[in-house]
């Protein structure tokens, strides 16, 4: 039996809406052994597909028949940390333990790159999918057919709050609140201020992340789900964040915060629960290893 561990990733950053994504220190975890059909159970009693739709299970029978591999079924325990249906990478992290699992079983016919691509292509975008894989800092582009990624380490200069309500948001609603088309003076606004965060992350500029964070291509619409959102963000910014945004499709808040900031946990804690109490906060780290594999015998 193996042992997958798969981190949570928050997604766009703001402006680097499907292209940019980090790794968090927040972990699924999969125990998974070959057998007849599928026995899926959960370690922490969190409700998940016990049958073959189980994503974790699909993920890893593609990964078989594609490397043209007898599939009989999978025993799944899964431990599930990272909240679901809340904009942290849970459906990705699921996709990239089933296939980073059924390649360990199968002694890895398939090398790193193969899966950071094969997940974006069950996933449908690569910025939850190939940190999940990578760890660190990642920037994105999938042509299609292949991830074009840099991943870069930033762990040791920020944490990441995380502002997790009590209600859910699902992708696709987030989705289909998206415009058909955008004016071209937002594509510019939205084009600048990803470039000026990847840049400004790389080197280290921390101060210019409030301004790259600003976004015209998905915040503004789907903020209407998000009841609470503006005052959360001014809440991270009152109290000293560099940048705060929506992570992925929401409905989570993402702040970044300088990491020696030691007073801002316990700050903002009081804040939310004497002013916001169906939102609770998780400050975490940056993970830089993405998803791996032990034996877990
Ligand atoms: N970039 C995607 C979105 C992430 O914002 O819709 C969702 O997984």
């Amino acid at each position: 039996m193996i042992k997958i561990q798969v981190p949570a990733t928050s997604a766009n950053l703001g402006s680097g809406f499907d292209s940019l994504g980090i790794a968090l220190k927040l972990y699924n975890s999969v125990l998974m052994e070959e057998c007849d059909g599928a026995d899926i159970t959960t370690s922490d009693g969190s409700i998940v597909p016990t049958d073959e739709k189980n994503l974790i299970y699909t993920s890893a029978k593609f990964l078989f028949e594609l490397c043209g591999r007898q599939f009989h079924g999978l025993k799944l325990v899964q431990g599930n940390n990272i909240p679901m249906t809340r904009g942290l990478g849970s459906s990705s992290a699921c996709i990239v333990a089933g296939l980073v699992g059924a390649n360990a079983l199968l002694k890895n016919p398939l090398s790193k790159d193969d899966l950071v691509n094969l997940a974006a292509r069950l996933e449908g975008h690569p910025d939850n999918s190939t940190p999940a894989i990578l760890g660190g800092l990642v920037t994105a582009v999938f042509d299609g057919n292949r991830v074009y990624s840099v991943k870069v380490p930033i762990s040791g200069r920020l944490k990441f709050a995380a502002f997790i309500p009590d209600f859910e948001l699902k992708t696709e609603v987030a989705r289909a609140a998206l415009p058909e088309q955008i004016a071209h003076k937002d594509a510019v606004y939205n084009l600048s201020r990803a470039a000026l965060m990847t840049a400004s992350l790389f080197s280290g500029r921390l101060d210019n992340l409030r301004v790259a964070a600003g976004d015209r291509l998905h915040q503004p619409y789907r903020l209407k789900f998000i009841k609470g959102a503006q005052d959360i963000f001014e809440l991270a910014y009152k109290y000293g964040a560099y940048a705060s945004f929506i992570s992925g499709a929401g409905p989570t808040l993402m702040a970044m915060v300088n990491v020696t900031d030691i007073g801002f946990t316990d700050r903002v804690k009081e804040e939310l629960s004497a002013s916001f109490p169906n939102w609770r906060m998780s400050m975490l780290d940056c993970d830089e290893e993405g998803a791996t594999v032990l034996d877990a015998e």
